[in-house]
């Protein structure tokens, strides 16, 4: 911990609660739909119970140019994890969840493995390709995968099988000279999994004590790159240089940063000026730290009256544009999107003004 960190948390002061000024994009006044082949087939499968739109909660996003993508908690009832629906829209009514990239990719019925089972974190990278964690399901012995898929065609470029199934929880890209590399986070395994895209292989380097919640990768100018991982089940946020990741060594000792005010981090994401952003379970409001100065939280976005376990999404777009879902498990209006302007992309590309080392790296 840097002796000078400061924790001045200022919770509830309505003068931060909005560091950015959204709009909102639509709002779904009743349960979520999906856009179904047929209604007949919406029909049936209302009836058979493999639809029940009570049951669609949002847990991931990302958004590559006019689609934004969703990965939906999968259970009984949910018959598709992986949907898109687009980013604005001329239709007065808020647009359906479109499985991704077509319903024949989703399971229908029992065990096959080529299908998608269930979607649990999403990133984009640079070249327009949508990478997405499928836990697998251990009940018909399929094997957890990776996906990337083509987003220019829709097609799918690489399926990565790995040796392991379930509790996959987000992921990072680090996209290098020497190649590119997914850093992926399982629920409450002291460890990173580690996938080189060059070499379509995957290994696990361990996090001893810290088992990992939510992670974000420090910004691609900051020499040198970092790892975050918020522990599960605390207020801890650690860091891990992200060499120790790909050296062979298939250990490292996380470094205890700072706590952030509640527990569980459940999603983190860093921008390109070195700001991360953070949600937590059970609480209304999202919150940030500069990461080019010591340990500092501030409130981000609050919302009145929020009651649920994941209560929202984010994620930012090519265009330094923050995408936002809230979600209410209580209330209605259930579900909304949001944006705003940032003046920051995600942390896969430079920051425009920034393209040398320009920020510090002290308070990794
Ligand atoms: C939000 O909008 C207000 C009023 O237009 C403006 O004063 C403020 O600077 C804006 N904040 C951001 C972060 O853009
Ligand atoms: C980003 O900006 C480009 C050019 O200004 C535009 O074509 C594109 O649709 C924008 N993407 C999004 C997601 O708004
Ligand atoms: C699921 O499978 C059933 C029977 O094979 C078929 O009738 C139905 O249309 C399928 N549903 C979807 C959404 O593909
Ligand atoms: C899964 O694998 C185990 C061990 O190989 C086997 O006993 C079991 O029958 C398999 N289950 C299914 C659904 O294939
Ligand atoms: C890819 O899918 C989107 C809808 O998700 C569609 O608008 C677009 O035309 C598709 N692209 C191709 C090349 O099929
Ligand atoms: C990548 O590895 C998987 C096993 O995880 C294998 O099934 C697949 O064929 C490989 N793909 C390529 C392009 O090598
Ligand atoms: C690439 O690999 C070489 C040799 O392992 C290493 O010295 C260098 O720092 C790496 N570069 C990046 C950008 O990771
Ligand atoms: C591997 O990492 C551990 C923990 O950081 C360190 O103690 C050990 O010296 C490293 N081993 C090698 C061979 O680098
Ligand atoms: C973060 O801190 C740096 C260094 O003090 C400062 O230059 C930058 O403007 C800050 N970023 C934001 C978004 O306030
Ligand atoms: C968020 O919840 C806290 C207590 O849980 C409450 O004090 C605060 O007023 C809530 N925020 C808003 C904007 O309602």
């Amino acid at each position: 911990m840097t002796p000078f960190a400061v924790v001045i948390f200022l919770l509830g002061l309505s003068s931060l609660a909005t560091a950015a000024n959204f709009t909102q994009v639509f709002e779904w006044p009743n349960e979520l739909d999906f856009e179904w082949p047929s209604e007949e087939s919406r029909t049936q499968a209302l009836e058979d119970g493999t639809f029940k739109p009570v049951k669609i909660q949002p847990r991931y996003m990302a958004v590559y140019e006019a689609r934004l993508f969703l990965n939906l908690f999968k259970e009984d009832g949910v018959p598709a994890s992986l949907v898109s629906l687009p980013t604005s829209s001329e239709s007065s009514s808020p647009p359906k969840l479109t499985p991704f990239p077509s319903w024949d990719f989703h399971l229908n019925g029992s065990g096959n493995c080529d299908k998608i089972h269930r979607a649990e974190g999403m990133e984009v990278d640079s070249d327009g390709r949508l990478w997405v964690l499928d836990q697998g399901n251990p009940d018909s012995n399929c094997s957890s995968k990776l996906w990337i898929f083509n987003l220019i065609n829709n097609e799918t470029e690489l399926i990565h099988r790995f040796s392991f199934d379930e509790y996959f929880h987000d992921l990072v890209l680090d996209e290098t000279a020497n190649g590119t590399f997914a850093y992926i986070a399982r629920w409450m395994e002291s460890h990173v999994v580690v996938f080189s895209l060059e070499r379509n292989e995957s290994w696990i380097v361990d996090t001893p004590k810290v088992e990992v919640n939510s992670i974000a990768l420090s910004t691609k100018d900051q020499e040198p790159r970092h790892l975050y991982l918020a522990r599960s089940g605390f207020k801890e946020l650690y860091s891990i240089p992200v060499a120790a990741l790909h050296n062979g060594n298939r250990t490292t000792e996380p470094r205890l940063i700072e706590n952030w005010a509640a527990d569980n981090s459940y999603r983190m994401l860093m921008d390109s000026h070195g700001t991360l952003y953070s949600g937590f379970m059970y609480e209304n409001y999202t919150s940030t730290w500069n990461t080019s100065r010591p340990f500092l939280e501030q409130s981000f976005y609050q919302v009145a009256g929020l009651e649920s376990a994941w209560p929202f999404t984010f994620s930012l777009d090519q265009n330094a544009t923050f995408w936002m879902t809230v979600f209410d498990d209580v209330n209605m209006p259930r579900f909304r999107l949001l944006k705003a302007a940032v003046a920051a992309k995600s942390y896969i590309y430079n920051s425009p003004e920034c393209p040398g080392s320009c920020h510090k790296n002290d308070y990794a």
